[in-house]
């Protein structure tokens, strides 16, 4: 019997989650097995399912759990018919908070034979890669709502900016930059409105930016961000954003590349002291789930970053390029993309593609 090289802990969660994980784990199979290498996937139902069943989202020794593998591919989380208290704050932010996974890195890419929402843009003309702060943020759990039912209903949540967390993730974003041909970096703030933590933000952001000479980095306005992506999302090169911006940002970036279908997403402990974990960054999609037709794409590009975080290069090189080849045929495509084929064709494609 083969010795498995990583234990995957595979959480497909609600809506399209386990139909798009399926997929990521068929294709990762066949990207490795090229090289003689075998995962072992540990598929663990965690759901709202699982929770309309046993009242909670995941099992008391669940964190345990989870703790014992290598890594964790996640589908997505959130229901519409179970609050959101339990899912996404029960089960995706926490891991998010509990594992340091602090840097989030969403690339988007126009591939060739995908058509952007924006017009005559060229394959790999849109070619980013977005660094957001996973940890903290607008997304720190602080706040209270008081006076509830009454006319003087107070709702307060503190949003919590740290020196050493900015500056890990901003470090994180320059080190990337500086391995990147073009080397440019840009930050997102709101400084000019939000001027205590973006204040801080952007202190440290110019602190870092001096250890990266080689790197031409500027900072630029949420606002104004969110117009460059559509009027000339060709300038950016790694942008580097706090929790809320980055992911209202990524929507908007993989949107523009195509589809949502194809932003995948790895949440990153870089210390290594906990499991990473991939996900794509579009939710559980419950007006298409269950019919078939959601892009795997994102959730295959993702299993491609954990590859890479695994150190199994050779495998990420020909998932991507396998990836590349199904988009540009463009004989094989979901819905989201224009096509009519289902989940389970595209996963098809990308095995097929992969030799
Ligand atoms: P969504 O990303 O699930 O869906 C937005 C739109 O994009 C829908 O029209 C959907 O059909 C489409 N879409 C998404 N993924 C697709 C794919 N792979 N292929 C084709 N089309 C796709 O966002 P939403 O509707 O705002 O959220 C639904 C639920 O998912 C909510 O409960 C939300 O909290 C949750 N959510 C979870 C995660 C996560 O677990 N990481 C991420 C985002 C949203
Ligand atoms: C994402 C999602 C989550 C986020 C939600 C479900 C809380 O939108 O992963 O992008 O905002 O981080
Ligand atoms: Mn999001």
């Amino acid at each position: 019997m083969t010795m498995a090289a990583a234990k995957i802990a595979v959480v497909g969660g609600d809506g399209i989650g386990p139909e798009v994980t399926e997929q990521a784990i068929r294709v990762t199979d066949a990207a490795l097995k090229r090289d003689g290498v075998v995962y072992a996937w540990n598929r663990l139902p965690w759901s709202s399912t699982f929770y309309k069943k046993t009242g909670q989202i995941l099992p008391d020794d669940g964190w345990d759990t989870l703790r014992q593998h290598d890594a964790i591919l996640f589908g997505a989380i959130g229901s519409p018919d179970v609050p959101d208290t339990v899912t996404v704050h029960g089960l995706l932010l926490p891991m998010r908070r509990k594992f340091d996974l602090y840097v989030n890195l969403r690339p988007a890419y126009l591939f060739d034979g995908v058509q952007s929402p924006l017009r005559d843009k060229p394959p790999g003309s849109i070619d980013m890669l977005v660094y957001r702060e996973n940890t903290e943020g607008e997304y720190a759990p602080t706040g209270g709502r008081l006076y509830v039912g009454t006319p003087h209903e107070t709702a307060v949540q503190t949003s919590v900016f740290t020196r050493r967390g900015c500056e890990r993730i901003l470090r994180t974003a320059f080190e990337a930059a500086r391995k990147r041909p073009r080397k440019k970096l840009t930050s997102i703030t709101k400084s000019n409105a939000q001027v205590h933590t973006l204040g801080l933000w952007d202190d440290v952001y110019r602190e870092v930016s001096k250890l990266f000479p080689d790197v031409q980095a500027h900072s630029l306005l949420v606002d104004a961000a969110a117009m460059d992506f559509v009027r000339k999302p060709e300038v950016f090169d790694v942008v580097v954003a706090s929790n809320l911006f980055g992911d209202i940002l990524t929507d908007l970036s993989a949107t523009i590349t195509g589809s949502v279908g194809l932003g995948a997403s790895a949440n990153i402990n870089p210390e290594r002291a906990f499991p990473s974990m991939f996900e794509p960054l579009h939710g559980s999609a419950p007006d298409i789930a269950g019919k078939g037709i959601a892009n795997p794409l994102a959730a295959i590009l993702s299993a491609k970053l954990m590859l890479d975080h695994l150190g199994q290069t050779n495998a990420a090189a020909a998932l991507q390029t396998a990836v590349a080849r199904v988009l540009k045929e463009a004989e094989v495509r979901t819905p989201d993309l224009g096509g009519k084929a289902t989940t389970t064709d595209m996963g098809d494609a990308v095995v097929a593609a992969l030799g």
